[in-house]
């Protein structure tokens, strides 16, 4: 009896709430009728019947989905159904657009909801839905918004109405946080590439992966596959191992990168969308008639755009794969003739064809005044091949100006990871690289683990260790270049007496 005395004294103070506009004070009340009609389910409209029970419902779950999608694993639309209770805004409709322009912050947004809707009852008028966390009462509108409302002369006055909600009113974030284990993190971040997204699900997402994948499909406007990672990139070729989860099964497919197009199946291949500004990065550091060697070129992200700006560029990779898509990326960005593409291991390379292009380019030559880069982006191992570099270039004329830049990519756990790769570097060369290297942190890996990208240029002392370095046009060098070189000269003084 007591509790339906309560009920009853809830409903005669909801009913005056009902009866005339809402006031600030009132919206407490206000939240828990909102919460109330939606249990009730009731259909869309606007309405006025009272609540018959009271509810614990917080209203920031007003957007949420229905909690009996807790649990699902294979994904049924239909239950994602519900009513919420919205505030709205009565007007003429010959002044629905000047009005909308003044109530953008009041308006409410969700995906797939018109914002104005045909008044049920008055065909000359529109209804405004309000924000319901925003809007509670008339009270609830900004000085602003008030003044707009007065001049156009329509009356602030809130009714409600019942809209209905489904499955395409909620958001990716939202799906996925209604139906996982309540409690446990729900990841609902992936890279795209092309129409793939890739996920790499967490073991308590797994049971959910199939559903998971389709809400990525559904939410996201050209994705047309979702695939998972299966395993981390240990093999060769750094392509990932995946499962499709939900969609296409065809892995072909087409990006953009800084304006450049890449085609490539990606299950064969190695891409990330996360190194778009690092490849820009190392793009901007040639300039026209630099000669670059990508020694790890994959399907062409640091060519192709280095080659476009006219430099001469040598790119290499020794999935077959890779190579094929190179290739034909080089044709599609129409940089082909700019491109000598190659299929080999990365050693044989560097003590090939490189050793081969910069002994031509030791050449004498009075316009000598290009710079020569060497990309090496395979963070896990290029360190080690490095060591190709140690007498790659004994017995040829010795010239400072033909000292190439190289940039090598590293991951590193250690608290410093800088000098971390310092070191890591110069325990391969065999000399200290502390004075002559910048080290630039491209991207946190993982929680502890960086990537690394350390440009230097090569000591002569370590192209050149077997023989007497004889520096053409020294004194034409920049002083800080002069510098390092001597440094160079004494440290290779310093290597020669340690072996
Ligand atoms: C991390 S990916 C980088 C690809 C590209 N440079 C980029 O930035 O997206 C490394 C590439 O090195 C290639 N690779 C792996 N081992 C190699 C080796 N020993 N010699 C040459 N290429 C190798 C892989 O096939 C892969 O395409």
């Amino acid at each position: 009896m007591r509790i339906l005395r309560r009920l009853s004294g809830f409903s005669n103070r909801l009913l005056k709430v009902e009866s005339c506009s809402i006031t600030a004070s009132e919206s407490l009340i206000q939240l828990a009728w909102i919460s109330l009609t939606q249990k009730l389910r009731k259909p869309p409209g606007v309405f006025s019947t009272m609540p018959e029970t009271e509810t614990n419902e917080r209203a920031s779950e007003l957007f949420l989905p229905p909690t009996h999608v807790r649990g699902m694993t294979k994904l049924d639309r239909t239950s994602f159904k519900k009513t919420v209770t919205i505030p709205v805004l009565k007007v003429r409709k010959e002044i629905v657009s000047r009005l909308m322009r003044s109530l953008k912050r009041a308006a409410l947004q969700r995906p797939g909801i018109k914002r104005v809707i045909e008044d049920p009852e008055d065909e000359e008028s529109r209804l405004i839905m309000l924000d319901p966390y925003k809007i509670f009462s008339h009270d609830s509108f900004e000085k602003a918004e008030l003044s707009t409302l007065k001049q156009l002369n329509v009356n602030p006055q809130i009714s409600k109405y019942n809209l209905e909600l489904t499955y395409e009113n909620f958001k990716l974030e939202e799906i996925l946080k209604a139906v996982l284990p309540e409690g446990q993190d729900v990841t609902s971040g992936f890279s795209r590439v092309g129409h793939i997204a890739h996920l790499n699900l967490r073991d308590h997402q797994l049971p959910f992966k199939h559903l998971i994948g389709q809400v990525m499909i559904d939410k996201n406007p050209g994705i047309t596959s979702a695939v998972n990672k299966i395993n981390n990139i240990d093999n060769t070729y750094r392509n990932f191992q995946m499962e499709v989860l939900c969609g296409e099964e065809n892995m072909m497919t087409k990006v953009r990168e800084n304006n450049y197009i890449y085609e490539f199946d990606f299950s064969k291949v190695y891409w990330n969308p996360r190194l778009s500004t690092e490849h820009s990065r190392i793009t901007e550091l040639l300039k026209p008639g630099d000669v670059l060697f990508d020694i790890f070129a994959g399907v062409g992200p640091f060519a192709i755009p280095v080659a476009k700006k006219n430099c001469t560029v040598f790119a290499n990779d020794l999935n077959p794969e890779s190579y094929k898509w190179l290739m034909h990326n080089c044709k599609l960005n129409k940089v082909d003739q700019k491109v000598k593409v190659f299929n080999l291991d990365g050693k044989d390379f560097l003590q090939g064809p490189v050793r081969e292009e910069l002994m031509q380019q030791l050449r004498p030559s009075k316009e000598r005044k290009h710079s020569v880069h060497i990309v090496m982006n395979l963070p896990a191992k290029a360190i080690e091949f490095l060591s190709a570099f140690k007498s790659l270039l004994d017995g040829q004329p010795c010239s400072s100006e033909l000292l190439p830049i190289v940039h090598c990519y590293s991951f590193s756990k250690d608290a410093n990871p800088a000098e971390d790769v310092r070191q890591q570097v110069g325990a391969v060369l065999g000399i200290s690289l502390e004075a002559c290297s910048s080290v630039h942190l491209v991207r946190n890996v993982a929680p502890n683990k960086e990537m690394l990208c350390i440009t230097f240029q090569i000591p002569a002392a370590v192209l050149y260790r077997h023989q007497t370095i004889n520096l053409e046009n020294h004194e034409d060098l920049p002083l800080k270049r002069r510098r390092t070189d001597k440094a160079f000269s004494e440290e290779k003084t310093q290597i020669a007496s340690n072996t």
